[in-house]
Order: structure tokens, then C-alpha cells, then sequence
């Protein structure tokens, strides 16, 4: 293979980029992002790619998730405190669940540009192109607005930025502290219909409680009051990627520095396309998709373009599926890693493969699908010895109502009151935690039926 450069993906075929109309434009942009300092730094993404090989070993786990499309209208202090608020009390209950720590990264601070499923859209006879996300065009129906404008990279740079500078004031500035997160969610499982999910908060609480009296407190102890948080995003809008790649000078290579790990999707995975190319070239940890169209033979020629020297952490394969659907697609990708020697990081999309037109016609998502999806992705792990790394979550910390289903039954006529989302449909904050809840129960379980093989 020739010596990579981060302008290689220009000489291969690309899908889902954007045509942008005004060349002397969009190269001022390239030019003057390719000057502002890198969102995150490659000791960083050296790091996560640590705790990424730890999940496949099964010695972590990962929690992934955050909004489909982050949008320039709702970027508020407000939102991204929310967001990450739930994403702690989840780790805190999966950690439970897992007795192993939990990877947190953020679908935050970069993920704007969104594939689609066609390139125009038809409203009452009009036809426009799709909208591709705030950092390319806008969601308003009209000719104008959905002119892809190179400048909207320099909104999303700064929104990015921000957004990242008040995560990690939240990470090590006693938001984190884990009595106060656990406080948030026994105020969750207080209430009268989530009670199933007290015992569980309860022990937390009591193993919280031993620390204390031992002496292992948010004073004494840098783990207690700090966390580790991690962005992602999906690498899709090349030159806003390239024009963020820089040389880490301390090991010569090329970090992508729009973000901690970056992900390919399921419509651009084309082994010898654009993303791929790019991809490959740089040191961050990348996700790959999976989705019911990946053949065992692209996953090989993938996993060996995007992980020549089968490093650890490197590559985490982001299975999705749909319902009822991992029995079918998962065995043959997981026999492909196994024939050649892959170390991977398994992790579960349950959204991306659940979602579905309502009645009242909202796109949303049932809950129990998606439960039912990390149900699956668990089993198929199990009966063939593999180990379930992590899951991937399109959610928030807002009391939308987008996906239905949930304890606190989110109903099909309620998903006009509160549905926000600039793409797909999010889990709110109540069946976030819902859902860690039950995904912490699968884990007791893995757990529990390991220890009793592994005795008979
Ligand atoms: C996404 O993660 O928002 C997405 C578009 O996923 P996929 O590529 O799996 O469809
Ligand atoms: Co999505």
C-alpha cells in the first residue's frame, strides 16, 4: 500500500458527502480550520483505545451514546448537562451490573453530519435534498436552506469546542462525584413505578456506603469525584476531518482531531471507499458498522484494512441489527473475526435497526425492541463464547418524547408533544436509565452463568 495522507480518500469513490456548489469558498474553510487547534489531544485517543481493548477482553464495557444529530438551535449548557448527567447514572448502574468499569464517550461535540437514506425529499409534490446535518445544511424545507454551506464547518468547530470544554469542567469538577449521581438515580427509583429497580439501586447505595465508613471518598479518592469522558462521532464529512488531522509529534502518526474515537457507518463502509481510506490512516480508535448487508468477506478485508497490525482497541465493530435479528447476521461476522485472528471490541447498536413509521406518523422506536436487540446481541455473545463489549445509544437527557414504550409509557399519540430530535429518535432520560437498569440484569446474569460453567 502507498504511504497514507490524509487527501488520499479524494481519489476514491465517495457516497453521502455533500456537492458543495462554491469551490473558493469551501477551500477558505479547509484552509482556516486546518490552523485552529485540535479538539483532543492522541494521548487521549491512546487511551480510550486502552480501555476499548480492555472492553473486548471483557475487563470493560462501553457506553456510547447521545444524539442522532447534534443541531446548532438546540446547543444549550442545559442539554449537554442533562446528557451527560444520565450517561454517569447509567455507568454508575452498569458498573453494577458488569463489576467491570465503564467506558463512557459521548455521541457529543462533533456529531453533526448524518447519512441518508435518499438523496432529495418529497414534500407535498416538492422535491429538495435531504438534509445532512447542521454542519452541511438545514432542516427548513426550502431550496435555500438546503444548499450545503461549507461555513456551517466553523459553527460546528465552535459548537464542538464548546461543548467539549464544559465536559471536561463537568469530568473533574465535582459534578462527577458519585454520591451525588447515585443520589439522582435513587430520586429516579423512588418513585412509585420504577420501584422494580430499587434493589438495585439499594446495594449501590450500601457498597457506597462501605467506602465511606472505609475511608474511600471523593476527598481521598481522585476515582470518586473524577471520570473519564470520551467524544465520538461519525466520520462522514471528510473535508472537515481532514482539514482537523494532525501529526502527533511524539509517536509521527496521524490523529484525527476532531474527536476521541470516530465511526464509519453502515452506508459508507465500502472497502474501497472514501471512509475506509481516510480512516485507516489515522491513530484514533474507530467503529465500524455492521449492519444485515455486512458479508463476512467485506468484514475481512475491513478489519484488515482498518486494523493491519490487529491492535487492541483499535477497531470496535457496532453491531445493528434490528430485533430478533442477531441470530441471523451476528454468528457469520463473529466466525469471520474468529477465522482470522481479529481482536475486536463487540459492541450493540439496538437503535439503527428499530426504527419505524407510527401511526401518527412519527419515526420512532419501541423500547422493547431495542431491550430485545441487547437481549439478542447477548445471547448470540454467549453461545459462542464471544465477549458482549459495550452498547450504543441514541439518547439524551431531556424529557423528549421520541421512542415509545418505557415504564413511564411514552404512547404513540404522546410523540407529538415533546419530539425534537434533528434525525432519528432518541431514549429520554427515564428510559435511558430504564434501559441501563435491565441491560445491568443481563449483565448479573452473563456473569452469573460464566462462574457456573466455569465450575461444572
Ligand atoms: C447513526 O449512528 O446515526 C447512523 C446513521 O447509524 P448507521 O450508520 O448504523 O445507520
Ligand atoms: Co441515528
Amino acid at each position: 500500500m502507498t504511504e497514507w495522507q490524509k487527501s488520499n480518500w479524494r481519489n476514491k469513490p465517495r457516497v453521502q458527502m455533500p456537492e458543495y456548489t462554491d469551490a473558493a469558498a469551501l477551500a477558505k474553510v479547509e484552509a482556516q480550520l486546518s490552523q485552529y487547534p485540535p479538539l483532543v489531544f492522541a494521548g487521549e485517543a491512546r487511551r480510550l483505545k486502552q480501555h476499548l481493548g480492555a472492553a473486548g477482553r471483557g475487563e470493560a464495557f462501553l457506553l456510547q451514546g447521545g444524539d442522532c444529530a447534534e443541531s446548532f438551535d438546540q446547543f444549550s449548557a442545559d442539554a449537554i448537562r442533562d446528557t451527560f448527567k444520565v450517561m454517569l447514572q447509567m455507568a454508575m448502574v452498569l458498573t453494577y451490573g458488569a463489576k467491570v468499569p465503564v467506558v463512557k464517550v459521548g455521541r457529543m461535540a462533533g456529531q453533526f453530519a448524518k447519512p441518508r437514506s435518499a438523496p432529495t425529499e418529497v414534500v407535498d409534490g416538492v422535491e429538495l435534498p435531504s438534509y445532512r446535518g447542521d454542519i452541511i445544511n438545514e432542516l427548513a424545507f426550502t431550496p435555500e436552506a438546503r444548499v450545503p454551506n461549507p461555513a456551517k464547518m466553523l459553527q460546528a468547530y465552535t459548537q464542538a469546542a464548546a461543548t467539549l470544554n464544559l465536559l471536561r469542567a463537568f469530568s473533574t469538577g465535582g459534578f462527577a462525584d458519585m454520591n451525588r449521581v447515585h443520589s439522582w438515580t435513587l430520586g429516579f427509583t423512588d418513585e412509585q413505578d420504577v420501584q422494580k429497580y430499587s434493589e438495585i439501586a439499594d446495594r449501590i447505595q450500601d457498597t457506597i456506603d462501605f467506602m465511606d465508613a472505609a475511608g474511600i471518598t471523593a476527598d481521598t479518592t481522585h476515582e470518586f469525584s473524577t471520570v473519564e469522558f470520551y467524544t465520538s462521532h461519525e466520520g462522514l464529512l471528510l473535508e472537515y476531518e481532514e482539514a482537523l488531522t494532525r501529526l502527533d509529534s511524539t509517536s509521527g502518526n496521524w490523529l484525527a482531531g476532531s474527536g476521541h474515537m470516530i465511526w464509519i457507518g453502515d452506508r459508507t463502509r465500502q472497502p474501497d471507499g472514501a471512509h475506509v481510506e481516510f480512516c485507516r490512516g489515522v491513530l484514533n480508535p474507530i467503529g465500524l458498522k455492521c449492519g444485515p448487508t455486512t458479508t463476512a468477506e467485506d468484514l475481512k478485508i475491513l478489519m484488515s484494512k482498518l486494523n493491519p497490525d490487529n491492535e487492541e482497541g483499535r477497531l470496535t465493530l457496532i453491531a445493528r441489527f434490528g430485533a430478533g435479528k442477531a441470530g441471523e447476521h451476528l454468528p457469520r461476522l463473529i466466525k469471520a473475526v474468529k477465522e482470522e485472528g481479529a481482536k475486536v471490541t463487540w459492541v450493540c447498536d439496538p437503535m439503527h435497526g428499530n426504527t419505524i413509521k407510527s401511526a401518527t406518523g412519527y419515526k420512532t422506536r419501541p423500547f422493547d425492541s431495542v431491550l430485545r436487540e441487547v437481549r439478542d446481541f447477548f445471547g448470540v455473545h454467549q453461545a459462542e463464547g464471544t465477549v458482549p463489549g459495550g452498547v450504543h445509544f441514541e439518547m439524551t437527557g431531556l424529557d423528549v418524547t421520541e421512542c415509545t414504550g418505557g415504564v413511564r409509557a411514552v404512547t404513540e399519540e404522546d410523540l407529538s408533544d415533546r419530539y425534537h430530535t434533528a434525525c432519528d429518535p432518541r431514549l429520554n432520560a427515564s428510559q435511558s436509565l430504564e434501559l441501563a437498569f435491565l441491560v445491568a440484569e443481563e449483565l448479573t446474569n452473563l456473569r452469573s452463568n460464566g462462574s457456573k460453567r466455569a465450575a461444572s
